[in-house]
C-alpha cells in the first residue's frame, strides 16, 4: 500500500490559506517566550507547518526522509518566495547529516517521531539535542496517543473541503490497533465533481503509539526543562489531556 508521503500533492490538499494563518497564530503562542531565531525541523515534510515560520522572520532549515516531500517543500517555499535550507536525512541520524551546525531550536513537527519505535525515541532526541546550542530548545508535536489508547477510537473524520476547481474532497481515517502494539492508519480520500466520484485514494501509515511520558522523560534525561506543554494548535481551548494533539517546548539547562 502506498504511503501518503509519495503523494505530496494529495498530502498538501488539506492545507489552505486559512490553515497557514492558523499555524502562524500557533507559532506566535508556542514560541512566544523563547529566544529563537534559527530553527531546524527534522521532519519538515512539504513544509506547510514550518514554512510559516520563515514568513515570520525565523531562519529555517529543514530535513526529511522523503525526497518527494522535500521537493514539494521546495516548490511551496519558492511559490511564497521564502528561504529554506533543505536536507535529506533520517532524524535518528540528523546529527551526522549536519555536522558542526547548531540551531536555537530543533523541532520535529507533524506527529513524526511516532514513526519510530518507542525504544528509539531517546536516541532520536539525543541526535536532535546534538544540534541545539547551549540554552537552546527542542520542540515537538504529537498526537495524544495516551488518549487514543484510552478511547480506542477507530474513525477520524475531517470536514468536507471544496478545492479551487470546485472538486469536493472528503477524507477520513480508519485506525487499526495491531497485535504488536503498533497502529495502522488507513487514510481514505474521495474526490467528487459534478455529482460523480472522480478519484479515490487509500494510503496506509504505520505508527508506534508514544505515551507523552516517553518524550518528557527522555528530554529530562537529556538535561532539558519542559517550559511549555500546550495543545496543537496552541489556540485550541481544551485541557491538553482531552485534546487530539499537543506540543512540548523544552529548554536545554
Ligand atoms: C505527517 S508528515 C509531517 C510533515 C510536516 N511536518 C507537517 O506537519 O505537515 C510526517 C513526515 O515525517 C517524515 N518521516 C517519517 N519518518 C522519518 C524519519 N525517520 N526521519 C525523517 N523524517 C521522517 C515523513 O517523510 C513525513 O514527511
Amino acid at each position: 500500500m502506498a504511503s501518503l508521503y509519495d503523494r505530496a500533492d494529495i498530502y498538501d490538499l488539506g492545507f489552505t490559506q486559512k490553515t497557514w494563518e492558523q499555524v502562524k497564530e500557533h507559532w506566535q503562542i508556542a514560541l512566544s517566550d523563547a529566544e529563537i531565531s534559527s530553527i531546524l525541523d527534522v521532519s519538515i515534510g512539504s513544509g506547510m507547518v514550518t514554512l510559516p515560520l520563515a514568513e515570520m522572520g525565523y531562519r529555517l532549515t529543514g530535513s526529511d526522509l522523503s525526497e518527494t516531500m522535500l521537493r514539494k517543500c521546495r516548490s511551496n517555499a519558492d511559490e511564497r518566495r521564502l528561504d529554506v535550507d533543505l536536507h535529506t536525512s533520517d532524524f535518528r541520524t540528523i546529527d551526522t547529516a549536519l555536522p558542526g551546525r547548531t540551531f536555537d531550536c530543533v523541532m520535529s513537527t507533524g506527529n513524526s517521531l511516532p514513526y519510530i519505535e518507542n525504544e528509539e525515541i531517546p536516541a532520536a532526541l539525543t541526535a536532535m539535542d546534538k544540534l541545539v546550542r547551549p540554552g537552546g530548545y527542542i520542540y515537538l508535536d504529537s498526537r495524544n496517543w495516551d488518549r487514543i489508547l484510552r478511547n480506542r477510537q477507530r474513525f477520524y473524520f475531517y470536514r468536507p473541503q471544496t478545492l479551487q476547481d470546485g472538486t469536493r474532497m472528503d477524507r477520513f481515517q480508519v485506525w487499526d490497533y495491531n497485535a504488536d502494539g503498533s497502529m495502522t492508519f488507513n487514510l481514505v480520500f474521495t474526490f467528487e465533481k459534478d455529482g460523480k466520484v472522480s478519484q479515490r485514494e487509500i494510503f496506509e501509515e504505520r505508527y508506534h503509539p508514544a505515551p507523552r511520558r516517553i518524550f518528557e522523560d527522555s528530554l529530562k534525561e537529556l538535561g532539558y526543562e519542559i517550559i511549555a506543554l500546550r495543545n496543537y494548535p496552541a489556540q485550541a481551548d481544551l485541557p491538553v489531556d482531552e485534546f487530539d494533539w499537543y506540543c512540548i517546548l523544552a529548554q536545554k539547562q
